[in-house]
């Protein structure tokens, strides 16, 4: 049987990896959370002191830079040429450089043929901005997740407190704005919803009951 592709796209603290991760731990899917790669190769230039205009200096670092995902017990890990950076790479100095990182052609164009080769062999679930648009175009099953900007402030604030990790909320608004500005106005594979993606807003929704919605749409999109 063919692999089936499931493509979650949407803005900042939209749900997307939630979902994603819970999804594919439920239908015994891999699951690749693009973002983190972007995340991944904006630590590294930061440990290299790579300027963040250098295209040239960072696909060239990229190159030299492996990429791994796996499961651990307490959740999914990431690690930069075998040294695990699954907590540095949500440092609040990468979350704010990431956007200007991921504006550049060829660090896309390279993570996204890495992407691919991914999705290649399994039945996967992947999450980003582009996934429906440009990695996966084929996708059987695609989902575009949005939520209002006050409403991805308040799960985040929320996430960091229970991290204990000091947050001003209207600084975190500020933050996910800004991100969404740079995400959907960059030249190559803005944020846009793809035309054959469902939209999902799941302001006034909690994680099961998008993880349920996306579920039904999977058994409608492999039935038909
Ligand atoms: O999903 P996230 O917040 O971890 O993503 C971090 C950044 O990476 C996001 O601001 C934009 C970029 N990104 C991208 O350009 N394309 C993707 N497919 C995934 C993320």
């Amino acid at each position: 049987m063919k692999a089936v592709c499931i493509a979650i796209d949407g803005p900042a603290s939209s749900g997307k990896s939630t979902v994603a991760k819970l999804l594919a731990k439920s239908l015994g899917f891999i699951y690749v959370d693009t973002g983190a790669m972007y995340r991944t190769i904006t630590l590294a230039s930061l440990n290299n002191n790579i300027d963040p205009k250098d295209e040239s200096g960072l696909l060239a670092l990229l190159k030299e830079t492996t990429i791994k995902f796996g499961w651990q017990e307490d959740g999914q890990h990431v690690w930069m040429n075998g040294q695990d950076v699954t907590d540095a790479i949500r440092s609040s100095k990468v979350t704010n450089l990431v956007s200007e990182i991921s504006m550049h052609p060829s660090v896309r164009q390279e993570l996204v043929a890495r992407q691919r080769e991914m999705a290649r062999d399994g039945n996967i679930v992947m999450d980003g901005r582009d996934i429906g648009t440009t990695v996966l175009p084929n996708a059987q099953v695609k989902v575009f997740l949005v939520a209002s900007v006050e409403e991805r402030a308040k799960r985040r604030y929320e996430e960091n407190l229970s991290k204990q990790i000091p947050t001003d909320f209207e600084q975190l608004k500020k933050e996910i704005e800004e991100r969404d500005f740079k995400d959907s106005h960059r030249r190559v594979s803005p944020l846009i919803q793809a035309d054959d993606a469902q939209l999902i807003d799941t302001t006034s929704l909690s994680i099961e009951e998008v993880v349920a919605k996306v579920k039904d749409l999977v058994k409608k999109q492999l039935i038909s």
